[in-house]
């Protein structure tokens, strides 16, 4: 059967950048709980004129650009914060990546959604339906959060990852092993945006306007942060099984980067040591559907992640929805800024 190889990657960060004092200058919060808390220091994030598909073409240009063609037989978005709830953001990406009129959707998982999208992608090319896809984690969650909430706007920041998958075999250098996916429905309030969908539009049946605040994004984070260790954790250790390989065979553990706390406890329930785990919260902050291609673009372009390294993914997020996925890191160089 055919699998998804990967033959190119790249990411954009947009240029601004707001630092943890910058917050605490309007906020009730500090650099010091923000950094013991969450592990982050700063966040990219867009300004007023930028939004998901801006940063979702620079990121699918470079992947694209880093495997010498321009092609692409479909282009798959995963992402929380479309550009508009009508239409999807994906045609107007591959428009404006001069791919024509190829097969263009978007895919929401919230920060899982790049793992779904290597399962579409991968099945996509089992079937024979591509032989190439731009898969592109896109998200632009500061435009989301409540600007006055402090338990929230500290967590997030923007960015765009993206990765070329051809039809390969398992085996060869950057195939992707089959993702391991779940979710849990009966959680779905614990992430949620309350307004703005078909449950609690902007105006009410008698034309009553929504509560303004339940258009921003709500988190119970005490809450969130314990299913996401356990679940990440478990469909982690599912993805490797199902391998073939052994947690201490595992090069790099790249995962969800939600807050270093997080990240430590997966570490340790997987046993992986820092030398073993990719990381760039500190950086780039939370930044959902694009978390993980992010990481593997930056983590290869500055040689934490190298080509033969045997890569574990995972991921959780709002739905709640989780994943995990295997792969090995091929000879590319991916374009970052
Ligand atoms: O990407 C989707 C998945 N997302 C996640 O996995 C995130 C999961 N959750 C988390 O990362 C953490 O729960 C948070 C970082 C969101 C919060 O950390 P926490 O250690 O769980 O803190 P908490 O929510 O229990 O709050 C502790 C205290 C509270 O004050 P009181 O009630 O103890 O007086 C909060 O009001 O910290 C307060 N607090 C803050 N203080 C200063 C909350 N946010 C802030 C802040 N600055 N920014």
């Amino acid at each position: 059967m055919k699998r998804p190889v990967i033959a190119g990657a790249g990411c954009y960060l947009p240029p601004d950048v707001v630092t943890n004092d910058d917050l605490a200058r309007r906020l009730d919060t500090s650099d010091a709980w923000i950094r013991t808390r969450t592990g982050m220091s700063e966040r990219h994030v867009v300004d007023a004129a930028t939004a998901t598909a801006d940063l979702a073409v620079e990121a699918g240009r470079r992947a694209l650009e880093s495997t010498g063609t321009a092609r692409a037989d479909v282009v798959v978005l995963a992402t929380t914060t479309p550009d508009r709830q009508v239409p999807p953001t994906a045609p107007e990406i591959a428009h404006r990546l001069g791919l024509g009129t190829v097969p263009a959707f978007d895919l929401s998982a919230a920060c899982a959604g790049f793992l779904y999208g290597l399962s579409t992608a991968a099945g996509m090319i089992a079937t024979g339906a591509a032989e190439q896809v731009l898969l592109i984690g896109a998200d632009a969650f500061t435009t989301m959060v409540d600007p006055e909430d402090r338990a929230t706007v500290v967590l997030f920041g923007d960015a765009a990852g993206a990765l070329v998958l051809r039809a390969g075999h398992a085996g060869q250098p950057g195939a992707i092993g089959a993702p391991v996916l779940g979710s849990d429905g009966s959680l779905a309030d614990l992430i949620q945006v309350p307004a703005g969908g078909s449950r609690s539009r902007a105006r009410g049946p008698l034309g009553e306007l929504a509560d303004p605040s339940d258009f921003y994004f709500r988190m119970n984070g005490r809450e969130t942060f314990r299913h996401a260790v356990t679940r990440m954790s478990q469909s982690s250790r599912q993805a490797v099984e199902a391998a073939g390989w052994s947690l201490a065979q595992v090069d790099r553990l790249g995962a969800h980067q939600a807050n270093a706390r997080i990240l430590a406890a997966v570490a340790e329930e997987l046993a992986f040591e820092p030398a073993r785990q990719l990381s760039n919260v500190a950086q780039v902050a939370n930044t959902a559907a694009a978390s993980l291609p992010t990481l593997l673009a930056m983590a290869a372009a500055e040689g934490t992640l190298k080509p033969g390294h045997r890569v574990l993914l995972t991921a959780f997020g709002g739905g709640l929805s989780w994943g995990a996925a295997t792969l090995t890191w091929p000879e590319i160089t991916p374009l970052v800024d």
